[in-house]
């Protein structure tokens, strides 16, 4: 499908604090644009980031047809914007399409939006390698209407945002003991607006408790573990490293895919299984926890300082001391800025050289 351009007229890069980028507070100039509707998608486009107009009765406001996703470019040493892995991100969208009754939206349509959107506004991109551009694709039911049916329309858009990195210290989780973030059946391996929604009162509780995060329990026994807020979890114990095995209520995380074949390629073979968490509080007793870390895009590589079990804090050891979580940070971030050799392929460049004329 053949992708117009149009170009803002007025910037807003030169009014941009880059010192200052509050996580998804400021957009780029330029946003990706294409709409469902009679069976197909039509009219892909990019535009200026701007408010779209939308009916009250907009099906996706009542009953949560919308599905999102995230990820992030970085510049190289040359300048040249890079994604990671953004393949993953399509198929994982269309994976939450299928199940939220929505349309797949073609791979191609997706990477060729996004390489355009990225090249138009590759100077949104921070120079500082802390900092990096944040993508999000996301598409929602657009029938007006409030019948409770699946839509036969949908808009699916991707902006950009500069920001800083999402956590600025290592995390104190509490260990969920009451609310769960998805049940079997549900919704809980696809990025569904609503669990998001849904995992913000159990958020905001124990934040004004003193944690910065929830560690999602199974939600039969509040015994395996799941997640730990938006990110997948690893656990170092002894000489194993171990995170829970998709089940159908876990997001099937991009770093925490590309961080099991890191640690492949060092021989390390990740156990992914059921983790009971007595095994971990058993494994911090004979003080042989060595590390847990959440993974995930905005959060990249978070360590965990300590998660409170039913009243007791598990602590784990000092952060420089923790091997895998710091090797896996550093070769992460050296991929995605293209200071380190891509053996797997997972880089994208975006060379796309965008002459239309605004
Ligand atoms: C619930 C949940 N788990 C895990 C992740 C980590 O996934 P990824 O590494 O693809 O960002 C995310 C973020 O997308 C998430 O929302």
């Amino acid at each position: 499908m053949q992708i117009s351009i149009q170009r803002t007229a007025a910037s807003r890069l030169n009014t941009i604090d880059f010192n200052d980028l509050p996580f998804g507070k400021i957009k780029s100039d330029h946003m990706f644009v294409a709409d469902y509707y009679d069976g197909a998608w039509h009219d892909a486009r990019i535009i200026a980031f701007d408010s779209i107009s939308i009916s009250p009765a907009t099906s996706a406001l009542h009953y949560g047809q919308a599905i999102f996703e995230g990820l992030k470019s970085h510049l190289n040493p040359f300048g040249v914007p890079l994604l990671f892995r953004p393949e993953q991100n399509s198929r994982r969208m269309n994976l939450s399409a299928e199940r939220m009754c929505m349309p797949s939206l073609p791979e191609e349509l997706f990477l060729e939006g996004l390489k355009k959107l990225i090249a138009i506004d590759k100077h949104w991109i921070p120079k500082d390698p802390a900092k990096s551009l944040y993508i999000r694709p996301f598409m929602f039911a657009t029938d007006d209407s409030v019948g409770v049916r699946v839509s036969d329309s949908y808009t699916f858009i991707i902006f950009t945002s500069p920001v800083s990195p999402y956590y600025a210290q290592p995390l104190k989780i509490k260990v969920a003991d009451k609310y769960v973030r998805s049940f079997d059946g549900g919704v809980g391996s696809v990025k569904a607006a609503g669990n998001y929604g849904a995992s913000m009162f159990p958020t905001k509780e124990a934040y004004t408790e003193g944690y910065h995060q929830v560690m999602w329990m199974d939600g039969h026994e509040f015994k395996y573990i799941e997640e730990t807020g938006t990110t997948n979890v690893f656990f170092v114990v002894g000489d194993k490293v171990m995170t829970p095995a998709l089940d159908g209520n876990i997001l099937d995380g991009v770093t925490r895919k590309s961080c099991i074949q890191l640690l492949k390629d060092k021989g390390i073979e990740v156990e992914q299984k059921r983790i009971d968490i007595h095994e971990i509080v058993a494994a911090y007793k004979q003080g042989i926890l060595h590390d847990a870390f959440c993974t995930g895009t905005a959060a990249s590589i978070a360590q965990i300082e300590l998660f409170n079990y039913k009243e007791q804090d598990i602590l784990l050891p000092p952060v420089a001391t923790r091997r895998w979580s710091n090797y896996l940070n550093e070769t992460l971030d050296a991929i995605k800025h293209g200071t380190v050799a891509d053996t797997h392929g997972w880089i994208v460049e975006v060379n796309e050289q965008i002459s239309v004329a605004g």
